[in-house]
């Protein structure tokens, strides 16, 4: 069988189409216990042609190319049909059958034909706060407003039921119907990392910085203005409270000759922060979420010291400011979720600080 490595993946890092095609996920997505595909490569031929970027490992390619992504509104009808005590992730099971999805990651989700493109759709799971879509939304609409490149978002809600919709950046359809994909690496193989190790030094916001330039680097191209746009990304993760901001949380994205950030996605802080963030935001790999580790290096990322400052307190006041406004302008009541209160920017390193809901 001949076996693609994804893209970047050469020479290092676990393949990213493995990595989302883990052997939990796709018990959990058959929905029948007895089907455990301990063979990776036949996990491979049998996963749906929804993996994130352009590759594919299997003999046969037809069943991939045949992927047909669901409406939206298919979806909303399944959860309109379901018992409200009945787990969200069954209509994703009834839209979809055994198959599922490719894609990672650990909540309930699914690729969906929706305004003419593709998009993801991420459901509450039964473990999951209350309204984990929600704020994933809000969340995501003010990393954008922060002046970070993040995938649209859209929120859909079926009853007391809510879906938030990201738009997928590794595919477009175009006028014909017709859907093109592109590459992608996540920052785990862009880095070259392997499982993850406690105090690993290349699990670092700063090495991947370090990295963009030999990947995005080009004649034409401004690296400094991709280190910038990953400095703020780590910034608003750490001022939000998104400790899951791990390296498949961030990729690289090949569009018109040469790689770039992929937008931003995946901004969905839980309900507490430990104060510390999933990658290094120091050179000497501190990973606390303080505004002075955020200080510390930002040259490295083409920050000013004085500009960075600025930046920080602007994030600050969208994260405070701006925070109920977007969950009343989705229909919701102002205090359906509270804002985080960022006390850890300032505090060291605390034992765990509540994200109060
Ligand atoms: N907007 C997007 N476009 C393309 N691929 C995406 C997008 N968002 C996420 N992915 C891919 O899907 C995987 C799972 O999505 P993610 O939002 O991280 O889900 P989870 O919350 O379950 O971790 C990601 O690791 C990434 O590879
Ligand atoms: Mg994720």
């Amino acid at each position: 069988m001949p076996v693609a490595t994804q893209a970047g993946s050469a020479g290092g890092g676990e393949p990213d189409l493995v990595a989302g095609l883990n052997r939990k996920a796709w018990c959990f997505w058959s929905g029948i216990r007895s089907v455990i595909l301990n063979d990776e490569l036949e996990r491979l031929e049998r996963a749906e042609g929804d993996a994130v970027g352009a590759l594919a490992v299997c003999d046969d390619i037809a069943p991939k190319m045949a992927f047909e992504a669901p409406t939206s509104e298919r979806l909303a009808e399944l959860l309109a049909a379901l018992p409200p005590e009945r787990p969200g992730s069954q209509a994703v099971r009834e839209v979809k059958g055994v198959g599922g999805t490719s894609l990672g990651g650990e909540r309930p989700k699914l690729t969906v034909l929706h305004r003419g493109q593709l998009w993801i759709a991420k459901l509450q799971d039964r473990g999951d706060p209350p309204h984990a879509p929600l704020r994933e939304y809000v969340c995501m609409r003010l990393a954008a407003s922060c002046g970070i490149q993040a995938a649209d978002v859209d929120l859909l809600r079926v009853g007391e039921r809510e879906v938030v919709l990201v738009r997928r950046f590794d595919r477009a359809v175009d006028a014909h119907g017709r859907t093109t994909r592109r590459l992608y690496a996540s920052a785990h193989t862009v880095l070259r990392l392997d499982a993850a190790i406690r105090g690993d030094r290349s699990r670092s916001y700063v090495a991947l910085a370090q990295a963009l330039r030999r990947w995005c680097g080009k004649a034409d191209v401004d690296v400094t203005a991709v280190q910038r746009e990953l400095w703020r990304r780590m910034v608003f993760n750490a001022v939000c409270g998104n400790g899951d901001d791990h390296p498949r949380n961030h990729g690289v994205l090949f569009e018109d000759g040469r790689w770039r950030l992929a937008d931003a996605f995946d901004i969905a802080p839980y309900p507490t922060f430990s104060g510390t963030l999933a990658m290094a935001v120091t050179r000497e790999g501190d990973m606390t979420a303080s505004r002075a580790n955020l200080l510390k290096d930002c040259e490295l990322f083409g920050y000013a010291r004085e500009e960075a400052r600025r930046h920080i307190a602007q994030c600050e006041a969208a994260v405070t400011g701006d925070w109920s406004t977007v969950i009343q302008d989705s229909g919701y009541p102002a205090g359906t979720l509270a804002a985080p209160d960022l006390r850890w920017l300032d505090e060291g390193r605390p034992s765990s600080h509540a994200n109060p809901l």
